[in-house]
This record gives C-alpha cells, sequence and structure tokens, in this order.
C-alpha cells in the first residue's frame, strides 16, 4: 500500500455525559414581546448557562434557539464528567429561577428551564464537510440526554440510569421509575437531580457500599507510624503518599485516621475537589471547619464561639485575627466587621493565622493534618499548604498529604518530610481483597488471579469489575459468598474504571497519545520499530520525544531491551481504553499497518508470527491476507498444536467465505475444510459438522475438477479411524482411496494415503498386507523421506517403517521388530512428527516388557504419556494411556492399570461419541484389570462385550486378548468356556499369523490349568 501507513485521527469514541437545557414554553413567550428586548432576555439565559457549564469545566457544544447542548468529558476527558454536570445542573436551575424572579418582577414574564442529563459513548471530533462544522458530539448518547430534557418537568433535571449510576451517592437522585423514550429500544429509569449527595469522595461512596476489608499495607502503616512517632517527640513531621488513581492512598490515610483517632489523637481531614480548582480555599475552608469542629448545621453565633474559643485558648494573641477568621469562615462578626483589605493581603493574612494555629505555643497535644488529592489543589491552598507544611517544624503535628504522581509540588515540605509511592496490591493482596468480596466458593478458582492480571492489583478496579460481574449476572449470590455462574473473559471495562482512565490517556501529549493508542493496536507488546512505522508520527525525533513521554507517564514500559527494543503496556486496562477510544476506521488502517510491519521487519519469523499477521490483517479488513496468512499458521501449528491448527483452519475457511469468486477462494475453501476432517479423528468432531465439511468440500473440488482433493475427501471421510463399524467395509473403503489416489498421480498424495491405510488392515489382522503396503510405500518414496508429509500423517515414511515393525512383533520376531521400532523413532524425529513417535513409543514400550523388561518398559510408557499430553490430540493420548496400562498391567500395576483405561476410555468417547475401533481392545484390558483386582463379577459383561464387538466387527487384531481376558474371567468366575475362548483365540490368532498372540493363548491356558489345580 502506498501512501501513510495511518490516516490523521478526526474523532475518537468517548465516554463522556451531554447535558441539554432549554427554556419551557419559549416560543410562545417570544410572541407578545419586543424582538430586541427578548433578544437581550435569552442572552442573558445564555450565559447564565454557559458560565455555569465552563464553571464545571464543561463544553458547550452548541446553542439550540432555546438552549444549549453541554458536553461534560470532551475534548478533556473528565473521571467524574457525570458529577460535574449534574452540580453544573444544580447551579443553573439555582441561576435560573433567580433569573427568572427577576424577570418576573420586571416583566411580568413567567418562565422557566428545564434540564436533561445522559451519560455514555459518543464519537467526538470535527464533523462537517471536510471537518469545518467545527467540534462536537454525535451518537446516540446525544438523542437521549435530549429526550430526557423534553420529559423534563419545569424546573427540574432528569438524568438516565447511565447518568445515575456514575453520580450515585455524590447526588442525590429520586427515581421515577420506567418510561417508554422515542428512539431506545428498552424502557429507560428515569431519576430526577435533588440535591448534592452526601459522599464527597469515592472513598466516601465505598464506605457507604460497605467497606472492603483492608488488605496488605502493613510496611505503608508502619512508615505513617513512625511519622506520627517523630512528630510527638516534638519535631513535626510529613508524609506524602503518592500513587494512581485507585490504588489506595485515601483508604491508607483513612485507616491510619482512625488508627489515630482510638488512640485520642486528633485528625483533621481535608480534600481537594476535582471539579473545585474554580473554587478558591475549599480544601482550607473545610480544614478549618474540622479543626474548628463546626457542623453545617451550627448557627452562626455557634460557630463564631467555637471559633473564638478555640483560637483564644491556643494563643491569645489571636484575638486580632479573629474577624479574618470569621469572615473566611463565612460567619462575619456585625460588631467587627474586617477592615477593607487588598485581596492578596487578605490571602497573606489568612495564611498567617493558619501557621500561627499550627505553631501555637500552647498546643500541647499532637494533632494529624490530612489533605487528600492535591493533584486537584487550587493555587491559594496551595501557597497556604506549602507554608503550613513549613510551620510544623518543632511542633507536634504530623500533616500526611496524598497525590497522583502528574502533581508536581510547589513546595518543599518541612525537613523531616517523606513521601511513600504506594504500590498497588500484590497477588496474595489481591486473593484476600477477592476472598472478601466474592468468597471462596470453588468456581471462585482463578478469579483472583484473572482479576490481578487484569487490573495489575488496582483494588478500585478490582472493586468495580467485581461489581460488574454480578451486575451482568456472572456472580450469583451475595457479597462474600458468590458463585460464578458465567465466565469472566468476555466482561468489559465498567465505565467507572473507563473513565479514570480515560482521563489519563487524554493528559498525555497529542503525539504521546496517538502513540499510545498506537500501540493498544499493535498488542500487549510490540517492538519499537514497529511502533516507529505503525504510530504516524514523521519528523524528526517525534516519535522518540513521544515513546519518552509515554513511557515516563508510566503507561508503556521497556519488556525487553535485547535483541531489540520491545514496549509493553504496564496496564492491560488501560490498553483496553486506547483501544476502544479510537473509531474503527482508524484502529482498521493501524492494524493492517501493523502486520505489513510485523512482515517486512521479521523475514526470517514468518511462520512463527504468521497467526499474529493474520489476525492484524482480518482486523484490518485485508481478508485474503488474512486468509493467506491463517492458513499458514495452522500449517505451522500442524500435528504439533492440533487445537491451535484447528481453530486457524477454521478462520481460514470463514475468511476465504468472504473472498470473491476464483481459483485462489476454492482452493483456500476445499484446503481448509479437508485440513478440518484431518483433524476430526484425531480431536473429535460433531457428525453433522463432520458431514457438512465433507458435502461442501466435494461440492466445490467437483465442480473445480481438483481430483487430488477428492482422493484425500475419501480417504479423510470414508477412510478414517475413529468410528465403530466392521472391518472389511473399513478395509474396501481404503482401497478405494488407495486407487483414487493413485488415479490423481500425485506423488505426495499417493504415499500419503497409502501409508494411512495401513492402520486398517493393521485393525482386522491383516498383517501381510501391512507389510505388503507398507513395502510400496518406502519404495515409493525411495529418498525422498519427506514424501507425503503432512497429508495425513507427518511422516509417512516413519509410519510405514512402524507398521513393520508391528508385523515383526506379531510374528513374534521380537529383536526384529524393536529395532524397526528404533529406526522409526529416529525417522519420526528427524522429520518432525511427534504424533509418529508418540504412537511408536507406545508400541516400544509394550514390546519392551513383552520382552521380559518391565521396569523400562514402564518407564518408557510414562515419558510417552508426558510428552504425549504436550500434543493435546485425542486420539495419541488415549492410546498413549492404552499403552501405559497395558505395560502396568505386566507390571502387575492392577489398580493404576484400571485407572488409565477409564480415564482413557473418556477421553475417546468424550471427544469421538463412540468407542472406536480399538474400544474391544480397551474393554479387554479393563475386564483384565479388574480381574485382577477380584472385580471378576464387573469384568464378566465387559469381557463378553469386548470378545463380541471385536468378533461381530471383523477386528481380528484385538480378538485374541479379548477372548483371552473372557477366558481368565470365566476361569475367575467358576463359569463355562474357559476352553472355548482360549480354542478361539487360537484359531483367531493362527488365521492372522499372530505367533506372539498364540504363545501367549497358551501361555495362559497354562496358566489357567495350573490355577485349576
Ligand atoms: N489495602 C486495601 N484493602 C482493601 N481495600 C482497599 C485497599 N486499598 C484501597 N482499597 C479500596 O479500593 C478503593 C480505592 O481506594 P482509594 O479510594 O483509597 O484510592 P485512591 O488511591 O485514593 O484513588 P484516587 O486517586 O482516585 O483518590 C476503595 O474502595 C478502597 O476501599
Ligand atoms: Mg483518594
Amino acid at each position: 500500500m502506498s501512501g501513510p501507513d495511518r490516516i490523521e485521527s478526526d474523532g475518537e469514541r468517548k465516554q463522556v455525559t451531554v447535558l441539554f437545557a432549554d427554556v419551557k414554553g419559549s416560543m410562545d413567550l417570544a410572541e407578545g414581546q419586543d424582538p430586541e428586548q427578548w433578544r437581550e432576555i435569552m442572552q442573558g439565559f445564555f450565559s447564565i448557562l454557559a458560565d455555569d457549564v465552563h464553571r464545571f469545566e464543561g463544553t458547550v457544544d452548541k446553542f439550540t434557539g432555546d438552549g444549549i447542548m453541554a458536553v461534560f468529558g470532551a475534548p478533556i476527558a473528565h473521571e467524574d464528567h457525570a458529577r460535574r454536570a449534574c452540580y453544573a445542573a444544580l447551579k443553573m436551575l439555582d441561576d435560573i429561577a433567580g433569573y427568572a424572579r427577576e424577570l418576573r418582577r420586571r416583566h411580568g414574564l413567567n418562565f422557566s428551564a428545564r434540564i436533561g442529563i445522559n451519560s455514555g459513548e459518543v464519537i467526538a471530533g470535527a464533523i462537517g464537510a471536510e471537518g469545518d462544522g467545527g467540534y462536537t458530539a454525535v451518537g446516540h448518547t446525544v438523542g437521549l440526554a435530549q429526550r430526557m430534557e423534553a420529559l423534563a418537568e419545569p424546573g427540574k433535571a432528569y438524568l438516565t440510569e447511565a447518568a445515575a449510576e456514575l453520580a450515585q451517592g455524590f447526588l442525590e437522585l429520586e427515581d421515577l421509575g420506567e418510561f417508554e423514550i422515542k428512539g431506545a429500544s428498552r424502557p429507560v429509569r428515569v431519576f430526577e437531580l435533588a440535591d448534592v449527595g452526601a459522599a464527597r469522595s469515592r472513598l466516601d461512596l465505598s464506605r457507604e457500599r460497605g467497606f472492603s476489608s483492608f488488605v496488605g499495607r502493613e510496611q505503608e502503616m508502619e512508615t505513617l507510624v513512625a511519622g506520627l512517632d517523630r512528630a510527638r517527640a516534638g519535631e513535626g513531621a510529613a508524609v506524602g503518599i503518592v500513587a494512581e488513581a485507585g490504588v489506595g492512598k485515601s483508604r491508607l490515610c483513612h485507616e491510619f485516621a482512625e488508627r489515630c483517632r482510638a488512640e485520642g489523637i486528633e485528625v483533621f481531614e481535608a480534600q481537594a475537589q476535582s471539579h473545585g480548582r474554580g473554587i478558591p480555599f475549599m480544601p482550607v475552608l473545610q480544614m478549618l471547619r474540622a479543626y474548628f469542629g463546626i457542623a453545617d448545621a451550627d448557627p452562626e453565633r455557634i460557630v463564631r464561639e467555637k471559633v473564638a474559643g478555640r483560637a483564644l485558648l491556643l494563643d491569645p494573641g489571636l484575638a486580632d485575627d479573629l474577624p479574618l477568621l470569621f469572615d473566611f469562615l463565612g460567619v462575619p462578626d456585625p460588631a467587627r466587621p474586617l477592615p477593607q483589605l487588598s485581596a492578596e493581603a487578605r490571602q497573606r493574612a489568612l495564611r498567617g493565622v493558619v501557621c500561627k494555629l499550627v505553631g501555637a505555643p500552647q498546643r500541647r497535644e499532637p494533632a494529624v493534618l490530612v489533605v487528600e488529592d492535591l493533584h486537584w489543589i487550587d493555587e491559594g491552598s496551595e501557597t497556604l499548604l506549602g507554608e503550613l507544611l513549613s510551620a510544623v517544624e518543632g511542633t507536634q503535628t504530623l500533616v500526611v498529604v496524598n497525590f497522583r504522581p502528574e502533581y508536581e509540588p510547589g513546595w518543599s515540605g518541612p525537613p523531616d518530610y517523606h513521601e511513600l509511592a504506594l504500590q498497588p496490591l500484590g497477588p496474595q493482596d489481591t486473593q484476600d481483597l477477592v476472598r472478601d468480596l466474592a468468597g471462596g466458593d470453588p468456581s471462585l478458582d482463578g478469579l483472583a488471579e484473572h482479576l490481578h492480571e487484569r487490573t495489575s492489583g488496582n483494588p478500585f478496579f478490582i472493586e468495580e469489575i467485581v461489581r460488574e460481574l454480578v451486575e451482568a449476572g456472572h456472580l450469583n449470590g451475595e457479597r462474600g459468598a458468590y458463585r460464578l455462574v458465567r465466565p469472566v473473559e468476555e466482561i468489559g471495562v465498567p465505565v467507572t474504571v473507563q473513565a479514570v482512565l480515560a482521563a489519563r490517556i487524554d493528559r498525555l501529549e497529542a503525539d504521546a497519545k496517538q502513540l499510545v493508542q498506537a500501540a493498544s493496536v499493535a498488542g500487549k507488546e510490540v517492538s519499537e520499530e514497529t511502533l516507529t512505522r505503525i504510530a504516524g508520527l514523521s519528523g524528526d525525533g517525534r516519535c522518540e520525544a513521544a515513546l519518552r513521554e509515554a513511557i515516563a507517564a508510566g503507561f508503556l514500559y521497556e519488556a525487553e531491551l535485547y535483541p531489540e527494543r520491545v514496549l509493553a503496556f504496564r496496564h492491560p486496562l488501560t490498553r483496553e481504553v486506547a483501544y476502544g477510544s479510537q473509531l474503527a476506521e482508524q484502529r482498521r488502517t493501524t492494524h493492517a499497518a501493523t502486520a505489513r510491519a510485523t512482515i517486512e521487519l521479521n523475514p526470517e519469523r514468518h511462520d512463527e508470527l504468521a497467526a499474529l499477521i493474520a489476525d492484524h490483517m482480518e482486523e484490518g479488513g485485508e481478508t485474503l491476507e488474512a486468509a493467506r496468512w491463517s492458513a499458514r499458521a495452522a500449517y505451522w501449528a500442524g500435528h504439533s498444536q492440533p487445537r491451535e491448527a484447528m481453530r486457524l483452519w477454521r478462520r481460514a475457511m470463514s475468511l476465504a467465505g468472504e473472498l470473491e469468486d476464483g481459483e485462489e477462494k476454492a482452493a483456500l475453501e476445499v484446503t481448509s475444510r479437508l485440513r478440518q476432517l484431518d483433524y476430526a479423528w484425531r480431536l473429535g468432531m460433531d457428525a453433522s459438522e463432520e458431514a457438512e465439511l465433507a458435502r461442501e468440500a466435494e461440492e466445490i473440488a467437483s465442480r473445480t475438477g481438483d481430483l487430488r482433493s477428492l482422493a484425500l475427501l475419501r480417504a479423510l471421510s470414508a477412510g478414517r479411524p475413529g468410528r465403530e463399524r466392521r472391518g472389511e467395509e473399513w478395509v474396501a473403503a481404503t482401497e478405494e482411496v488407495c486407487r483414487l489416489a493413485d488415479e490423481s498421480g500425485d506423488h505426495h498424495l499417493r504415499v500419503a494415503i497409502h501409508a494411512a491405510t495401513t492402520y486398517a488392515h493393521i485393525c482386522v489382522g491383516d498383517f501381510d498386507g501391512v507389510e505388503r503396503i507398507s513395502r510400496e510405500v518406502v519404495d515409493l518414496a525411495g529418498d525422498d523421506l519427506d514424501a507425503g508429509a503432512g497429508i495425513i500423517v507427518g511422516c509417512p515414511v516413519a509410519w510405514a517403517v512402524m507398521c513393520t515393525a508391528m508385523c515383526s512383533r506379531e510374528r513374534d520376531e521380537l529383536e526384529a521388530a524393536a529395532e524397526r521400532f528404533e529406526r522409526a523413532l529416529a525417522l519420526a524425529g528427524d522429520h518432525g512428527d511427534p504424533e509418529t513417535a508418540s504412537w511408536t513409543r507406545g508400541n516400544l514400550a509394550t514390546l519392551t516388557a513383552v520382552r521380559g523388561d518391565v521396569e523400562a518398559g514402564l518407564a518408557t510408557a510414562r515419558r510417552n504419556r508426558e510428552l504425549t499430553e504436550r500434543l493435546g490430540d485425542v486420539f495419541s493420548r488415549s492410546l498413549s494411556l492404552v499403552s501405559l496400562a497395558t505395560v502396568q498391567l505386566a507390571a502387575g500395576e492392577s489398580a493404576a492399570a484400571l485407572d488409565a483405561l477409564e480415564e482413557a476410555e473418556q477421553l475417546y468417547r468424550g471427544a469421538m461419541g463412540n468407542g472406536g475401533e480399538v474400544g474391544s481392545w480397551r474393554a479387554a484390558l479393563r475386564a483384565e484389570a479388574l480381574c485382577d483386582l477380584g472385580r471378576a463379577g464387573e469384568a464378566l459383561d465387559l469381557a463378553e462385550w469386548a470378545a463380541g464387538s471385536a468378533r461381530e466387527n471383523g477386528m481380528l487384531w484385538p480378538l485374541p486378548r479379548a477372548l483371552r481376558a473372557l477366558a481368565e474371567v470365566r476361569a475367575a468366575r467358576g463359569r463355562d468356556g474357559v476352553a472355548e475362548a482360549l480354542d478361539e483365540a487360537a484359531a483367531v490368532a493362527g488365521r492372522t499369523g499372530s505367533l506372539l498372540s498364540l504363545r501367549e493363548v497358551e501361555m495362559t491356558r497354562e496358566r489357567l490349568a495350573a490355577g485349576a489345580r
């Protein structure tokens, strides 16, 4: 593709709160009014609304003729956008009521405002032809806010449930019930905004909901206690706690404050507010009210008495400062008015008073002062705090402040100042927290780990996600005693958490933000080179500078430095939010650019990265490329990771379906189906799905005259293992498949198919046939040991050699068999065929035991079991268990053998839906194990079934073993028919030429005869 790899974004998805306000009935009013005067009245109305929006840092999106639309949270995200909108609404209603009273008095006019508020996602950005329409927000969220306005009664503000959820607690809301709203698919719950609520901070809200039990933080607590001890010694001290939102600064302060109070130490608390920067000295006011013990309901006189009483007790010299304090606290004394002072002089005087209070000579008791959220502090309060901090030296006061990392203190603190970088919770603390919130039900196993990984241990995020899980119905029960009823993977980012993270991202400079967004598309990790190519930041050093900022601000970190620099997201949730904030088109472009960069930058690693490239191509809308890379990745997963390969083929198939007709589409459609069918006998597949795939593949291959695929299809459907059926039908099907393969003239296909058909011959006991076909395969392949590789089995030559080894074994040529197995194993190893290696090792283990070395056989079987587990396909895993059980029986470990066999049985039937061609083999071994364990009663039916089923289906390979088992069980139960079973076994072994079986039958006969004597 030519041109830049990334289009400049002209819009973003954002979580915001939208507010509509208008004047009720303005059109009727306008009629009797002089237009000029009317304009003036409306102007007054608009400026009140606009001022109130700006006061809470919202944006006036547009004037609507008789009102406004305002947005909170865009262009700059505020984590408390809904609260801001509500505060603005309350202020508007108040101010408009005042203005209306005035108009009624002056002009006899009656009007009132109404307000609608909604929160949710919007697309924010420039709009209109070539973006000249200015910045605005669009989306369903906007329309619903307008509907709320239309619904609201005069003088009221209505909220949707989405806005209410975010504002709950911080504001008092009245639930009006559900309303049918035009344009909304479901009824919407509507709330009326009543008043400011009791909660001031998020911690207040947590307290209201019931605190989670406090976990960890022992060391941090010690630091605070040590500070307090030094302060008590009269040195004065301060501690600053720094951490990202939600890590637990406020909670730590709260726990410490409670501890102090329990010891009788006075604690005064104050806090800067996110929307309070425009309201100077709010935290100072709060602090002084706390200090003088002023309650909201106190009448002015009482307030003055409290202030004077306490101040004078501390320092009689403060008498002259009382008018200033009274004035600041909003309770001026009419008898002693404050002399005229400039604002600056007044502030200076106020700072002096506060320092005097802290350093008062009469203060004999230690005190703790907590000031929270300095990142939101106003300038005046910050200056005051700076002086106060310097004044604590030599007093018994400890000042504890907290703030987020973006705050840079404008003060230096007292000499004894310690900064505490509060870390997120570790895995154990997270576990404890999750246990407290959700409980210890076994269904919750792994939930804490999942949450820790997703939230990086941020307790606020953990609490919110658990709440979301409850609300979305994943967790059932009640607090501290939930059960997980649905898996948690697909749960999104809670809106509360999203608000916090989006605000963090928006604080980045434009370049750094763009870089973080691009990185979020690339994945959890991205190499610096790739990032540079996809970030769209051309120009000298722009990308480097943006990267430095993204690292410094804690978004990305260097996960690796060598051989290349790799950047990773520090918090998974940040990545999700950064990803979600982009428009689909922008994400698509970046995905495609990431795919191309990955291809170009890693010429040696295309196979390994194919799945990743396919992902990006698909998300980037490049369907053909995505299908090609999925197929490549699937080939690469091969038979070592069958499940992954199956997933990738499924995807390649669905991608191919979206392509335009053509040769490549047809080829991909056929191959992806055939490959899935090749995994059907390994992993199991729903019968109807399998039939459908085969039907579709046949249809396409017939249409395109693709003989090769048709032959392979027959091999994979009619000739495949894993079915309960009659042996001769199976063999006949494989013979027809061989004919088709020969007709196709495709060398590799012939080798692959001929080799694969030996399995049917083995099962029916046609060892001569096996030997003959195997030799043909080896001859056909000639020097090309990779002939037919991967078409059905990984290395057909290795497989054929293994089959000849099995023939040697049946003929009781055990040494030759061992040599051949060893050779097959080496070939499979050299030619990357872990499956044939597994089957060969299993055979080798049983052979070793038959040859007398049971211990060595056990060791090989166990090792094989482990290696095969890793492969993950059901066919091989169940076979490895059967080999292990066979050796365990020989070793007398019957209980272990029974366990292995039961596991094999469940595994096989669970995936395949039937017992398969060697079901009788497993049943015979289980009967033997049960018999050995003295449970011959249970074994009888099993042995009968094993013999019956093998006999009926013509599976002559397992039949002698089944009959031997039957003879043993009958003997153990004192039943008739022991000799008959053994005679039949000998006859079958004779017919198939299995001298080994024949010998084993005679051994059984002797043993049973000896036992009977
Ligand atoms: N150690 C802890 N044990 C249990 N819960 C905790 C712990 N620390 C914090 N929490 C809980 O996590 C939530 C967030 O904590 P807190 O409000 O203290 O974060 P914060 O760092 O002050 O965030 P902000 O910067 O937004 O004010 C609260 O509900 C709090 O109760
Ligand atoms: Mg806090």
